[in-house]
């Protein structure tokens, strides 16, 4: 069983512990750590209908340009959730916060023109069922916004990250993996991609092994709809 978390359901996603450590940490990083400039640069420029996958407390939601018409924001801890509410009514643009996982998104399919990714590919349980939901939701055209960490450094980084994966980290940090691949993941998924680029976070001092981070946009570029 994992550190502080709970036995749930299918779908279901409770690390209480590891909830309120990161919606006191994360306050910080965004103040202190470059995070906060990252997540303006990833929401730049959206509109329409927006769906954010694992919205946490809620830190990009000050971020939405006023050309976001909404956002659903899909968070499936209860703790995290609740203070995405709280964040949600601050808002500049209207976000409606319900509770789900990224692996069956409880919305219908093509409605919506981006899906943000935010730090959450690390902790979702299947990847590949995500992003195919990801891709299930996406109108023909849409896009995904991604600002997420993985595997990076050489080769004694890349050993740390896969040995802390096999190890404590995903207990410690609720679900969370050092040593993925969000580009190849996205690839895979029949995403088209760019732009992107890589950032190391945070923005000063020693290379730490969540540090290396992308940030980007990958485009559904089919013409029809998902069925399912
Ligand atoms: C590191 S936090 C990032 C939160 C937020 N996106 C941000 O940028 O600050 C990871 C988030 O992913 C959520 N999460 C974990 N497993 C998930 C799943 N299967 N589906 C959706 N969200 C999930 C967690 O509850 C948590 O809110």
């Amino acid at each position: 069983m994992r550190l502080g978390s709970e036995v749930a359901g299918p779908g279901a996603v409770r690390h209480p512990v590891f909830a309120r450590y990161y919606a006191r940490v994360s306050v910080g990083a965004d103040a202190r750590l470059g995070f906060a400039g990252v997540r303006g640069r990833l929401l730049a420029g959206l509109s329409g209908r927006v769906i954010e996958v694992g919205a946490g407390n809620g830190l990009n939601f000050a971020r939405y340009p006023a050309s976001v018409a909404q956002v659903v924001a899909v968070e499936p801890e209860p703790l995290l959730g609740r203070l995405a509410r709280e964040s949600a009514r601050r808002a500049p643009v209207p976000v409606d916060v319900v509770p789900g996982a990224a692996e069956a998104l409880p919305v219908e399919s093509g409605a919506f023109d981006a899906v943000v990714l935010s730090l959450v590919l690390c902790s979702v349980r299947d990847v590949a069922r995500a992003l195919e939901e990801a891709r299930r939701v996406l109108r023909p055209g849409g896009q995904v916004r991604f600002f997420e960490h993985g595997r990076g450094g050489g080769p004694a980084m890349r050993l740390t990250q896969r040995v802390l994966d096999r190890t404590l980290w995903p207990a410690l940090a609720g679900g969370c993996h050092l040593a993925r691949d969000p580009v190849a993941a996205l690839r895979r998924a029949g995403f088209e991609l760019g732009p992107y680029r890589g950032l190391s976070l945070p923005e000063r001092g020693p290379r730490l092994p969540a540090s290396y981070c992308v940030l980007g946009t990958a485009w559904r570029q089919d013409g029809t709809p998902d069925a399912s």
